[in-house]
């Protein structure tokens, strides 16, 4: 029996993985305040679509429901979250939400790329206003305190302003389109020349599309940027600028880039990408205030970010961050007939926090030392009136009571 295209079971050593990175965002959500929400998996489709169009259909699973209402599954959490925030009226602000789970979306299957994958995400909503970068740095800095607390190497932020490019491309081409800014955002992954060849068919100049790519392709420190683009004064830049130098003062390793677009949807401010050596994005996110004012909140500003699990699992399996399982819990190996009161004892043992296991299907005294061996560190050994605990490592025995066991079983049992 096989599973529809792009799903597939997750276990192992990946799913190790994706508990690790799961236990490093709640700490790291916990350590920063924010309080978690999971959104439901089940939207209107409507909803869904106040974010990209109607054309994000064609990315996610939507489908008519029994009732005949039009719905689809999540495909991220920012919508969710939003549709949410946006319902509280009386949410003190600024309010900062967190999730945690899997998200859909009808994406054409490879390496890194699923249909069916988790995310973590954070949200900051405040009331909109003039421009305070504390949000976009806080965003970043969340971001990078994930991927560096996971132990990952060659951690870097990548940010770019949507009003920046707007203002370059109005500035220096004199006008600005979505095949522009998709060309943009392309240029990491796709060959110039094929670029340029697009942007002339979609009857842009080739001097312009040129220029286009030109912008695209500027990355580096803030000093960088300027002498190499027109951009000084302009006010986009100057929050870039300030974002990058508070970055800089938390010790967070970030730099300009010109070719991070992020979509052509909502977003309206800073946006940024984070990489780890690899070049898929192990997570991004950005200001959209454009968004909360499509969910009827002109007086809301919101920004957040979301990391890819699976992508980030990747990068750790590359770095060799992803240990094997240790040894796990207590065997309890017992004698011939006596498997009632090893199995008893295992229970006894749980109750009082160890972790304790004896073989259900009553294997030869051998078989089960054997079993012991590979996975555990201690064995108990249950015999006819004597009880020992044996360290398999240094093969040391000693005999214990049932009594002095259970009364301090972590001393025997560390
Ligand atoms: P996104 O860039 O679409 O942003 O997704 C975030 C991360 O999810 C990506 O950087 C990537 O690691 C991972 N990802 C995306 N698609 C796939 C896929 N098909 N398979 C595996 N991993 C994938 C968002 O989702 C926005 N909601 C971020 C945000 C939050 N913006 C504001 N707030």
């Amino acid at each position: 029996m096989d599973l529809p295209r792009g799903m597939r079971d997750v276990f192992g050593t990946e799913l190790r993985g994706i508990e690790l990175v799961r236990e490093r965002f709640m700490r790291l959500a916990g350590l920063h305040g924010y309080d978690l929400v999971d959104p439901s998996p089940i939207e209107s489709l409507q909803v869904l679509e106040a974010k990209s169009g109607p054309s994000i259909r064609d990315e996610i699973y939507a489908f008519r429901d029994k009732g005949g209402r039009e719905v689809g599954l999540r495909f991220d959490f920012t919508v969710g979250l939003m549709r949410h925030a946006a319902a509280q009226r009386s949410m003190p602000l600024p309010a900062k939400l967190a999730s945690f789970g899997g998200v859909f979306r009808y994406d054409e299957p490879q390496r890194g790329r699923y249909r069916y994958f988790h995310q973590w995400n954070v949200e900051v909503y405040g009331p909109s206003g003039p421009y305070e970068p504390a949000t976009d740095v806080e965003l970043a800095e969340f971001t990078y305190g994930m991927l560096d607390g996971l132990g990952l190497q060659n951690v870097s932020l990548r940010l770019n302003h949507r009003g920046l490019i707007q203002m370059l491309l109005n500035n220096t081409v004199g006008l600005n389109t979505p095949p522009m800014l998709r060309a943009m955002d392309r240029l990491q992954k796709r060959p110039r020349e094929q670029l340029v060849s697009e942007l002339v068919s979609a009857k842009i100049p080739r001097q312009k599309a040129e220029k286009v790519l030109d912008i695209a392709s500027v990355s580096g420190t803030a000093d960088t940027v300027e002498s190499r683009l027109p951009v000084s004064g302009l006010e986009p830049w100057e929050q870039l600028r300030e974002v990058l130098g508070m970055l800089e003062e938390r010790g967070v390793p970030a730099e300009a880039d010109l070719g991070i677009v992020r979509g052509l949807d909502y977003y309206s401010g800073v946006v940024f990408e984070a990489y780890a050596g690899s070049t898929d994005a192990l997570a991004g996110g950005g200001r959209y205030d454009r968004f909360a004012r499509a969910m009827g909140r002109e007086d809301l500003g919101a920004a957040g970010a979301a990391g890819g699990v699976e992508r980030t699992v990747l990068a750790m399996a590359e770095q060799d961050l992803l240990e094997e399982p240790g040894r796990r819990g207590t065997r309890i190996v017992y004698a011939d007939g006596m498997q009632k009161e090893a199995l008893l004892l295992a229970s006894k043992l749980r109750s009082r926090g160890v972790p304790a296991t004896a073989d259900l299907s009553a294997k030869s005294f051998k078989k089960q030392f054997e079993a012991a061996r590979s996975a555990s560190r201690y064995a108990v050994i249950l015999e006819k009136g004597s009880i020992s605990v044996k360290d398999l490592e240094s093969r040391e025995q000693r005999r214990v009571s049932e009594e002095d066991l259970l009364a301090d079983p972590q001393s025997y049992l560390p």
